[in-house]
């Protein structure tokens, strides 16, 4: 009797928590996603292998992160450093610390591809 009381109160916990445990997760999924397509996409490219629309102006050419020796090294300080100081012919981009967290791990779950 005490089990399944027990087991009651687990499943009801874990029913209630999961969509919230889901949402934070999907938010800053999404979130970033939606930065990248409204500010990277256009020269980064929408698969991020940096052929986006504008990629054949820049010279060099967008950075494809498609790319494993793109994620060697600290890469998330060079993400970071390249949104908020530009890398020419790349602008810099006004971006809060939560913008850029939520972009940057949006391009890792994505594009990361280990050797
Ligand atoms: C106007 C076109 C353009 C846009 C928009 C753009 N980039 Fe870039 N990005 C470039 C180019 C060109 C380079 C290559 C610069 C170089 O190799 O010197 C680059 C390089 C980079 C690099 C590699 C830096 C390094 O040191 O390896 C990162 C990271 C990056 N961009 C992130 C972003 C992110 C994140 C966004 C969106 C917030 C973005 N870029 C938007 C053109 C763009």
């Amino acid at each position: 009797m005490k089990n399944v009381f027990l087991c009651l109160v687990v499943s009801l916990t874990l029913g209630i928590l999961s969509p919230w445990v889901r949402g934070v997760f999907a938010d800053e999924y999404s979130r970033g996603k939606t930065i990248y397509e409204d500010k990277c996409q256009i020269c980064h490219g929408i698969k991020g292998d940096g052929k986006g629309p504008a990629s054949a102006a820049f010279k060099p050419r967008p950075t494809d992160f498609t790319d494993p020796n793109f994620w060697q090294g600290d890469v998330n300080k060079n993400i970071v450093d390249t949104i908020r100081k530009g890398r020419p012919p790349m602008p810099a981009f006004e971006m809060n610390d939560d913008e850029i967290k939520a972009v940057t791990d949006y391009m890792s779950r994505t594009f990361k591809k280990t050797k």
